[in-house]
């Protein structure tokens, strides 16, 4: 299990500071530092709030609480570091043995909190916790806790903590914690021993809902032994063109910490390379062509890039003469052959996002989660025109509409592998969506199939 990575809430969590002693700190470094009582009427909950957000929503000026943030915290934390002693802190039942047996077996604890990062650490080593932890991603520079997650992540691959991460875990007692999971696939944990009951907590569908970490702690094993614990999902995305698959797959890899994978942008180098070096356009001269070529998905900091022999020609593949070939190129069955078992070795490993034509039907026909998407014709025509339009002033609405209605048709005729939806995809009409609700959207999806949501143990 040393790949599973815990991201770790304290306050509800693990601990609960005596709420007298919080409100004092609060008060001392308010009236030191702004002047007079803390509005505490303005603050609806601190429960799954960062320290910053607290202090934004107190002032009712997000811009001023971060010009006065380094000030207010530096104090803050000073006042804390004096106040919060052995005795203001109680321990959440279960919380040291969760640690505790959560490390024997191999998972990377950190901490994720909404804390100030000084605060944060005192707590934990004023109540013997601070050892269990590997790092902190703290609330005081972040008005909102859901932009943490994909840091923590990032940060344990860098690290090399965990060569691949199978699995990151949220454990929170909020709907906050919960949300944040989410929003990035990683399984959500919930515990009730914060202000939230069981029921409450439940209506945000955590993967697991424990009444506090004892109870979680009695059932790691089963916890671990969960199928939807251990996956690194294949995710086929398929549709016509100007569906939005690209953008929408990649965001959602983005968001997944999975790996993105462009077939069409695979067909498209392999019919840059028979425009190039003029072959014939038979099935049998673009597979042997297929064979002495390289092609490549090269992940940079400026997102996915093709090489074709070591050639970056990702924006060379998007000119209209390849466009138009394509198609065509892409429909010979030696070509499609080549290319699925290509894309199969590509994407075997799981933990990816792959977009094409064929990838739910043939090339991973028992990938995890299938998407078709579409949306109709117009609204297809108009996001490539207003795509394709600055490059080619000279272009108009109903030449792209002809061209993708062309290119649909023989992608979905082809006699090989044809555009064509599989049985149990999930459809996703995009036509009055926006790329986050879109995202969003297959995200709730998988949340859906594989939540193991009402799992509430209580032996
Ligand atoms: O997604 P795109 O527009 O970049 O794809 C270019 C062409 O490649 C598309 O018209 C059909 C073909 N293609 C395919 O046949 N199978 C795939 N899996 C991906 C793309």
């Amino acid at each position: 299990m040393n790949n599973v990575l815990f991201l770790v809430d304290i306050d509800g969590t693990l601990l609960r500071v005596d709420r007298q002693v919080t409100r004092g700190i609060w008060a001392e470094t308010w009236s030191n530092i702004i002047g007079g009582k803390v509005p505490w009427e303005r603050l609806d909950t601190a429960a799954g709030k960062t320290d910053l957000q607290i202090l934004a929503q107190l002032l009712g000026d997000p811009d001023y609480a971060c010009r006065i943030a380094a000030n207010f915290f530096d104090e803050l934390a000073e006042c804390a570091q004096r106040s919060i002693v052995s005795t203001s802190i109680q321990l959440c039942h279960g919380a040291r043995s969760f640690l505790v047996e959560a490390q024997k077996y191999g998972a990377r604890l950190v901490v994720l909190s909404g804390n100030e990062r000084r605060i944060g650490w005192h707590k934990l080593r004023t109540a013997g916790l601070d050892r269990f932890f590997l790092e902190g991603f703290w609330g005081c520079a972040v008005l909102d806790r859901h932009h943490l997650p994909p840091i923590a992540r990032d940060w344990a691959l860098q690290q090399g903590l965990v060569e691949e991460l199978s699995r990151v875990i949220i454990i929170g007692d909020t709907p906050n914690d919960i949300s944040c999971a989410h929003r990035y696939g990683f399984v959500a944990l919930a515990v009730a021993s914060g202000p939230y009951s069981i029921e409450e907590l439940l209506q945000h569908r955590p993967t697991l809902c424990f009444p506090d970490l004892h109870h979680a702690a009695v059932s790691l094993q089963r916890i671990f032994d969960n199928p939807a614990m251990n996956r690194r999902l294949i995710i086929a995305i398929d549709g016509p063109a100007g569906s939005g698959k690209t953008t929408t797959a990649q965001l959602l890899a983005e968001r997944l910490g999975y790996t993105y994978i462009d077939t069409g942008a695979m067909y498209r180098a392999l019919t840059l390379a028979a425009l190039e070096s003029g072959v014939p356009l038979t099935d049998q001269t673009l597979a042997s062509l297929l064979e002495s070529i390289m092609i490549e998905l090269r992940h940079t900091s400026h997102g996915q890039r093709t090489y074709l022999n070591g050639r970056d020609v990702s924006e060379r593949i998007r000119q209209p003469d390849v466009t138009a070939l394509v198609s065509l190129v892409s429909s010979f069955p030696s070509v499609r052959q080549a290319m699925v078992r290509l894309q199969q070795k590509l994407g075997r490993q799981g933990g990816i996002v792959m977009d094409g034509r064929d990838i739910g039907t043939a090339v991973f026909p028992d990938a995890d989660v299938k998407v078709f998407m579409t949306a109709d014709l117009d609204t297809r025509a108009q996001r490539r025109f207003l795509e394709l339009h600055a490059s080619d002033p000279s272009l108009t609405i109903d030449d792209v509409k002809r061209q993708l209605d062309q290119r649909d048709t023989l992608d979905s005729s082809r006699e090989y592998n044809p555009l064509r939806r599989a049985d149990d995809a999930f459809v996703l009409d995009t036509s009055a969506l926006t790329i986050e609700e879109q995202v969003e959207t297959i995200l709730r999806h998988i949340r859906n199939k594989f939540a193991m949501s009402n799992s509430v143990s209580q032996d």
